[in-house]
């Protein structure tokens, strides 16, 4: 078990670039199941996380080839038997069920542990199962799986979603791409992951419309061929580095950023007065001396990202004022604020929206990541308290950020990813 210590106080400077999109990638992983022919070849992938490790498992599992080698991965899928995702790889991550729908078109069956809810809350699949089911697929939900049965053939139909769920509109997508005739999803998600999923499948020989708008249209064809494609870079990552400039008063350039990608956070940034330059080949971010305080509300794309909510409350921490900040897309992703109370924030919870006291200081000490941005985020705090915080639970980090540490060390941060050393009165504890 390892810890990051941190110690507040450096102003961040310098150079980083951004790694492929950990969400943009793990739907391609999936989807490559759907090419009959030729090889997929994908480039710009983060190979070092640990989804990505987890997803191309799950394909391995099915008897599909993967290969790995430092940013590429190639896949083939021209002939696989096994149509059961694993229990063991699917709860480790929730996007381990975009197999679903590439598996039902391609072999008609599939059988598929239900992902179970998570730290943020609760995350049904009615409307992965809706939609998939307007297209003709029948299931049944028992024992803890979902199996799913094409009883002839996938066949084109309007979808609409209740909710515009990024997970659904994916495999719905990549199911709609086989079935015979034309596909609507309405209030489809536009996330850029989608958007990068459909331009992917359309380079395998799909044919796809609409994707980044609520209305997508999918004119299925036969079969899909293997291709070479490079994912788009992670704005999740970039927002990350994005926010630790600003928090440390700090000069920092992230190489290969998309501001496209990012325009509700860097017109926010901008209304808190920090300095953020859109430039051909990434984005410049300078933090003021002051910071002003901003009330922001999370959205489905293009608004602000919930994978950003804990990171800009670090922002809202270090504001010259109080702050609101409500979540509405998970029900549940205030974890981490009991963390920051523990480094002496000042935040109250009523309901879906947090109250943050900007200006207090905060206090390093040890503290947990809850989830994956939770975690980054708790780093973010470490870097303007006072004294040096420990982040435990390093797992739900190493999920979807390469080298937090040696990037942000290379920004000039005092900070250290080194062994938990065990305590010897605990450890005759759990021996007794
Ligand atoms: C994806 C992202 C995740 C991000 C989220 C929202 C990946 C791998 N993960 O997750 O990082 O936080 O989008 O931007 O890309 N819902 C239902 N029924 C469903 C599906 C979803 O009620 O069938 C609800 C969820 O509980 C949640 C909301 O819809 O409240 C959004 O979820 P969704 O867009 O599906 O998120 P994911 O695809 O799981």
């Amino acid at each position: 078990m390892e810890k990051i210590m941190v110690t507040g106080g450096s102003k961040l400077q310098g150079t980083v670039k951004a790694h492929g999109s950990k969400n943009a990638i793990l739907p391609l992983i999936s989807a490559s199941i759907l090419a009959s022919r030729n090889q997929v070849s994908i480039r710009n992938v983060p190979t070092g996380l640990e989804d990505v490790t987890t997803i191309t498992q799950l394909l391995q599992s099915l008897g599909i080839h993967v290969d790995m080698s430092d940013d590429m991965v190639t896949i083939h899928a021209e002939k696989f038997d096994s149509t059961e995702a694993p229990y063991e790889l699917v709860c480790k991550m929730r996007a381990s069920v975009t197999v679903l729908g590439p598996l039902l078109a391609r072999k008609k069956y599939a059988r598929v542990p239900l992902p179970g809810g998570c730290a943020i809350g609760s995350r049904p699949i009615d409307q992965h199962l809706k939609g998939l089911e307007a297209l003709g697929a029948e299931f049944k939900i028992g024992h803890g799986y979902v199996e799913g049965f094409v009883p002839t053939q996938l066949r084109g139909n309007n979808v609409y979603l209740d909710i515009p769920s990024v997970g659904a509109t994916q495999n719905i997508l990549m199911a709609a791409t086989l079935a015979k005739g034309v596909t609507t999803i309405v209030n489809a998600a536009c996330e850029p992951e989608i958007q990068d999923l459909a331009n992917f499948l359309n380079q395998m020989g799909a044919r796809i419309e609409g994707a980044g708008t609520p209305f997508i249209t999918i004119e299925g064809v036969d079969f899909l061929r293997g291709t070479d494609y490079s994912v788009i870079p992670d704005r999740i990552e970039v927002g990350t580095y994005m926010i630790a400039a600003a928090i440390t008063r700090g000069d920092v350039f992230i190489e290969q950023a998309k501001s496209k990608h990012l325009t509700s956070l860097i017109v926010k940034m901008r209304e808190m007065g920090v300095t953020v330059l859109e430039c051909e080949n990434g984005i410049h971010v300078s933090g003021p001396d002051e910071i002003k305080p901003i009330d922001i509300k999370t959205l489905p794309y293009p608004g602000f990202p919930t994978d950003l909510q804990s990171p800009i409350m670090v922002l809202q921490l270090a504001a010259n004022g109080t702050s609101m900040l409500t979540e509405t897309v998970f029900e549940d992703r205030f974890m981490h604020v009991e963390e920051f109370r523990r480094m002496g924030a000042n935040i109250k919870i009523n309901g879906q929206t947090a109250l943050i006291e900007g200006n207090h200081p905060l206090s390093g000490t040890q503290v947990m990541a809850t989830d994956l941005r939770a975690g980054a985020a708790l780093v973010l705090a470490g870097l303007i308290a006072e004294g040096t915080t420990e982040v435990r639970e390093l797992r739900h980090i190493d999920r979807g950020y390469i080298d937090l540490v040696g990037n942000l060390k290379s920004l000039g941060a005092k900070i250290e990813r080194t062994k938990l050393e065990s305590n010897p009165f605990l450890q005759q504890e759990s021996l007794s």
